[in-house]
């Protein structure tokens, strides 16, 4: 269980993150993609909500197979994105607002179009040949094994030229890596310090639990299910990720991040199901500061489920060791969509909960306002990934569509005229603009919650202990402070008894009234206060 935290706590404990698609949040040249200079135009935006820092997703040059996560120059920015110059910029604007910089690291595999794959492709003696994961044929000419990619095709493609099969966990324009070349790991390094020298913050780390493939890659198993966190298209990713070599890598890149004054963020992308390998992830606060909790991700939108991912994930946890919360991202989709079906009582509520649970929140752009995902038909798809139900986990184009900045009909994205990457959402109420006006939108109240979690939990990871409870509801104490939610369509009585109402999530209600949780409200509280009903 993570205990809360001294005073000289990291700037990430307690902190709420933002993650930017920088292709959809502002387009400043009219060509349909957002870009650099789009982020340092409506930083406000920003520092106005309160958020602590931004993670922008990929920078990097690339072919865009699968939008940035097919790099093809580790220290350069995509050209469509801006200059190196234009991310000095964004840093710098984004420190003169107490605002950090992550940006999005892709170490699991390359573009093909990356040099050092070109080069491994000339013959199987060339230079980087190693730096890619090669294998001859299976007796019956067929590929070395039973891996699958993540659209469920043979994860292996072969190269005529020289006569060999290489790995490719996703598309085949991604050749993976191989991490157990050494040098793979002094590139790396070049990589981290190089950026960590320019004054990024630190990284979302891509696919970190996939580094190391089984050095005899040997089958996978047939997975117990079908699920994105036990395995997919029946077999589970026991021997073509989830390997334990790759802790070595991150307590490696911890020094280096470490060694960087002021220290530097390693935020993981943990793609794993169990609450012992999510925590292996932390090491001895040796390895990776953050590790993103998918099975929290998925978990259905009740108070069981919810309360049981979370009281799993404290009670696993390495003690001081910060956890971290979101619900929505560009591969699963938006919270407003999967867990809240669009209903604004649901989002705050879901919002509410996100933002009182100890540690880190991160927020994907949009769930401010309660953007939903969106329909985005076949012939405006872009993610080549998910396109043909490649991916069992739906279109992604669906959480990736442009930023709603105000009600007109390009809702602000770029200026008239311009034709955005993907089609602009249909729900033109929920956008920047209107919600700024309103004191009982989303947005307004996402801001006041992140105020109140600054004042009140700010810098820490608060102590947390759940509360008995009725089924449907969820009551927990956070820190000083009380925290109560129905999931049901009906009333319910306050499990507990509370002290002076902080911030509610129904709209009618005014703080300071009779305490009765409304249909999916939920209710931020000091503790105390007269016995309600039902109390325990
Ligand atoms: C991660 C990214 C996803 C990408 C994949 C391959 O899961 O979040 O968008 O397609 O890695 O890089």
């Amino acid at each position: 269980m993570p205990q809360p935290a001294s005073g000289d706590s990291p700037w990430w404990h307690g902190a709420v993150l933002y993650q930017l698609y920088v292709r959809s949040w502002r387009d400043t040249d009219n060509d349909g993609y957002g870009d650099l200079r789009g982020v340092i135009e409506q930083l406000d935006h920003l520092s106005w909500l309160g958020v602590d820092g931004v993670w922008l997703s990929p920078t990097m040059p690339s072919p865009d197979a699968d939008w940035g996560y097919d790099v093809s120059d580790y220290t350069g920015v995509h050209p469509e994105l801006g200059t190196l110059d234009d991310l000095d910029d964004l840093i710098a604007a984004a420190v003169s607002r107490n605002l950090r910089v992550l940006l999005d690291l892709v170490p699991n595999h390359t573009s093909s179009a990356h040099p050092w794959f070109v080069d491994a492709c000339v013959g199987q003696d060339s230079a980087h040949r190693d730096y890619y994961v090669w294998a001859d044929p299976a007796p019956d000419g067929g590929p070395p094994n039973n891996w699958l990619d993540a659209t469920g095709q043979p994860a292996w493609r072969w190269d005529s030229r020289t006569g060999q099969f290489y790995l490719h966990n996703f598309l085949d324009s991604q050749p993976d890596l191989n991490w157990w070349e050494p040098r793979v790991h002094e590139e790396f390094r070049r990589i981290l310090a190089f950026w960590f020298d320019r004054g990024v913050a630190g990284f979302r780390i891509d696919v970190a639990h996939g580094l190391y493939k089984d050095a005899q890659l040997r089958d996978n198993p047939a997975a117990p299910g079908d699920s994105p966190l036990v395995g997919r298209f029946g077999l589970a990713p026991v021997y073509s990720a989830n390997r334990p070599e790759a802790h070595a890598v991150f307590r490696d890149w911890r020094q280096i991040a470490e060694r960087s004054a002021p220290p530097r963020l390693l935020l993981g992308e943990t793609w794993v199901g169990d609450f012992d390998r999510l925590a292996a992830f932390y090491g001895a606060d040796d390895e990776l500061q953050l590790a993103f909790n998918f099975p929290f991700v998925f978990a259905g939108f009740s108070a069981p489920e919810l309360s049981a991912v979370v009281a799993r994930t404290l009670a696993r946890l390495p003690a001081g060791s910060c956890p971290i919360w979101t619900a929505s991202n560009h591969d699963v989709g938006r919270f407003a969509t999967r867990w809240c079906g669009d209903d604004d009582r649901k989002i705050r509520l879901a919002l509410l909960v996100l933002a009182t649970l100890p540690g880190t929140t991160v927020l994907y752009y949009g769930d401010e306002i309660g953007m939903a995902d969106v329909d985005v038909p076949p012939e405006l798809q872009r993610d080549r990934m998910s396109m043909d139900g490649g991916r069992p986990d739906g279109n992604r184009d669906r959480a990736r569509t442009p930023m709603q900045w105000n009600a007109s009909p390009g809702a602000g994205f770029a200026a008239a005229g311009a034709t955005p990457w993907l089609p602009v959402g249909p729900s033109a109420d929920r956008n920047v603009a209107d919600q700024r006006q309103d004191p009982g939108s989303v947005l307004s109240f996402c801001r006041s919650l992140i105020a109140l979690r600054r004042a009140e939990l700010g810098g820490a990871i608060a102590s947390w202990q759940q509360l008995p409870t009725p089924p449907d509801q969820w009551a927990y104490r956070v820190g000083e402070l009380v925290v109560l939610t129905n999931f049901a369509d009906r009333d319910a009585e306050p499990p507990v008894a509370v002290g002076e109402i902080l911030l509610r999530t129904g709209a009618a209600a005014s703080a300071g009234s009779a305490p009765v949780l409304g249909p999916w409200e939920g209710i931020v509280a000091r503790s105390g206060g007269a016995t309600g009903a039902g109390s325990t």
